[in-house]
């Protein structure tokens, strides 16, 4: 079994980076191999809502100058998805949210094909907004038919500069938790 992690985050080993880390942690030693794929490092465009995802209905984004296609098949392989972002003015990185828009609509312009993985949202915050980051990305998941494990709190640890993080004992703790559920998740499901 394989989970993929798409860190949003523009600061590649930033303090999203660190809290999908911690999940992967948990993953592993449930014998569950682990993929961090940096988006915000290579050009990602938004959806230009042109509608050909319905047409060609061949589990790709019409689009084809940048990576998003090779995340979507990432998606495909994998058994799990994590979508981690630090939030940015109360939502999730703009690089995120092209990767939710676009394999978003690809996904249910083909029978939603993402239906029955299993998704976790990863969200770094500094004081506010970390609710409707986490949100944002969920929403990406319930419509897709994807299955999400809880914690012991919503998926965000707080901190402000690289590293910080790390000083929220109950955040790290969170992401420990949610990488234990997601274990046992993917093992009820597909054992
Ligand atoms: C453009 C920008 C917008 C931000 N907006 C918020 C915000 O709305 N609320 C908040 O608590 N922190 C905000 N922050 C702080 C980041 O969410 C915080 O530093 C986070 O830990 C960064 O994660 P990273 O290291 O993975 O990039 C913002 C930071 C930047 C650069």
């Amino acid at each position: 079994m394989k989970v993929v992690a798409f860190n949003g985050s523009p600061r590649k080993d930033g303090n999203t980076s660190i809290l999908i880390d911690h999940v992967f942690v948990e993953l592993q030693k449930g014998s569950i191999e682990t993929e961090k794929i940096w988006i915000a490092g290579g050009k990602i465009q938004g959806c230009l809502s042109c509608g050909k995802c319905f047409e060609n209905q061949d589990r790709a984004c019409a689009v084809k100058k940048d990576m998003l296609n090779s995340y979507i098949e990432k998606m495909l392989e994998a058994d799990g998805i994590i979508l981690g972002s630090p939030t940015y003015f109360g939502s999730v990185s703009p690089e995120l949210k092209m990767l939710i828009d676009r394999a978003g609509m690809v996904s249910i312009a083909n029978g939603r094909m993402l239906s029955r993985k299993v998704g976790a949202a990863v969200v770094a915050v500094r004081r506010g907004g970390a609710t409707d980051t986490f949100n944002t990305i969920n929403n990406f998941f319930f419509l897709n038919q994807i299955i999400v494990p809880g914690s012991t709190y919503w998926n965000f640890a707080f901190g402000l500069n690289k590293g910080d993080v790390v000083k929220d004992e109950e955040g790290i703790q969170t992401m420990k938790v949610l990488g234990e559920n997601m274990a046992w998740l993917l093992h009820k499901l597909n054992g």
